[in-house]
């Protein structure tokens, strides 16, 4: 049997090693060291956004906005249900309540036209995630909240625009993940964003343990001391080497993943016609590359279809189990409408491999198209 394709590898060049070899060299191997702070330069210019702090997850930067809204007890929080669990679990650990609302059938977010119903006088965040790295409806979305905050949870969608403005960069809080699966990654790492002073401020000492020992660094404060709540959010410099180099190469990677994306589109529109969905873009959205996905026209077909490119070692995986029908949904959180598109997409939806090294990708097109009895695209 020919190689297999896994779903995703990150990709690793010579400037990877060179930085984590100097950062090992410099003796500084815990968090704020200098490449954590050239990181945090490199999002603030190319993400367009005045504060920007390494995290060790987006998990962790999702953490932080919690606790940046003060959420408390009993406050809701709109969301989709078709997300990771970090999205609900942030919310949940502050006692608040995730509230879900069902996703667009065309881009798979949020449905702006569903969250104005699901707003209450309990209402104190709309947290937005951007599937795929192509942007949920944002101008709509800031229309419905008005004053109440949104997070745009941006893990998949470092590069990705709205309108021409970086994601994770229009909302009050931005959360980014650069965990192995991502585009641009550091194993395990995040970051998190934000225009608002107040935020950019407090998120530094809640990312320090709850103390100023950024200001006491800077030579602001004689000492540090406890000052607020807090975690250990940080990576390790360590991390933060890794990450400026693949923050370096991140134009590249991206550009190598969008001309595989688009070798699968041109490649999959025939299966338009009977009745496989492809996804879509919308004009105002620029993306990165980060799924490439299917929807097949029933479960049966999907679990066909994956075990057919299992057996000629492909592999192509499903997404999110909808958290409304989780037990942790049930226990933590609430539907607030029917979820008729994210119950149907969750079911259909196939992940294709995508990754910059990939090189055989055609084969993956070729027996996709097999499968559904047509002609090859290519040789292989
Ligand atoms: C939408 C979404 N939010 C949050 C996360 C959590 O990211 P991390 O693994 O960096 O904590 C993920 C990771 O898959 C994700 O896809």
């Amino acid at each position: 049997m020919s190689e297999k394709i896994p779903f995703t590898s990150p990709s690793v060049s010579d400037l990877e090693k060179r930085y984590l070899l100097e950062a090992l060299e410099s003796r500084h191997l815990s968090g704020d060291g200098a490449f954590t702070k050239r990181c945090h330069l490199w999002m603030k210019d190319h993400l367009k956004t005045p504060h920007a702090l390494l995290t060790h997850s987006c998990t962790a930067a999702l953490e932080m906005a919690a606790l940046l809204l003060n959420l408390q007890p009993g406050d809701e929080v709109i969301m989709p249900s078709f997300t990771f669990v970090s999205t609900a679990n942030a919310v949940a650990l502050r006692g608040a309540i995730p509230v879900f609302v069902d996703v667009r059938p065309d881009t798979l977010n949020i449905d702006e036209n569903k969250i104005a119903k699901a707003i209450t006088a309990k209402t104190k965040a709309i947290f937005v995630v951007h599937y795929a790295g192509v942007s949920a409806e944002m101008d709509t979305i800031k229309r419905i909240a008005g004053s109440i905050p949104i997070v745009e949870d941006a893990a998949q969608a470092l590069l990705s625009k709205y309108k021409g403005q970086p994601l994770g960069s229009i909302g009050d809080i931005g959360c980014i993940s650069f965990h192995e699966t991502k585009n641009i990654v550091s194993g395990e790492g995040g970051a998190l964003l934000t225009r608002n002073e107040k935020f950019g401020q407090r998120a530094e000492i809640l990312r320090e343990k709850g103390t100023n020992r950024s200001q006491f660094f800077r030579g602001q404060v004689d000492k540090y001391t406890w000052v607020d709540l807090g975690s250990s959010y940080l990576p390790s410099d360590i991390l933060a080497a890794l990450l400026l180099a693949q923050l370096e190469r991140a134009q590249a990677i991206t550009t190598a993943r969008l001309e595989i994306w688009q070798n699968y589109f041109d490649a999959f529109k025939q299966l338009a016609a009977i009745g496989v969905t492809l996804p879509t873009i919308p004009p105002e959205c620029e993306h990165n590359a980060h799924i490439f996905y299917l929807l097949t026209r029933s479960l049966a077909e999907r679990t066909e279809l994956t075990t057919y490119l299992k057996e000629v070692g492909i592999q192509a995986p499903f997404h999110y189990v909808p958290l409304h029908s989780s037990p942790g949904g049930k226990r933590f959180g609430r539907a607030a409408d029917e979820m008729t598109v994210t119950n149907d997409i969750s079911d259909r939806l196939i992940r294709l491999p995508l990754f910059a090294d990939l090189t055989s990708h055609e084969r993956v097109i070729n027996r996709v198209l097999e499968f559904y009895g047509f002609q090859q695209a290519r040789r292989i």
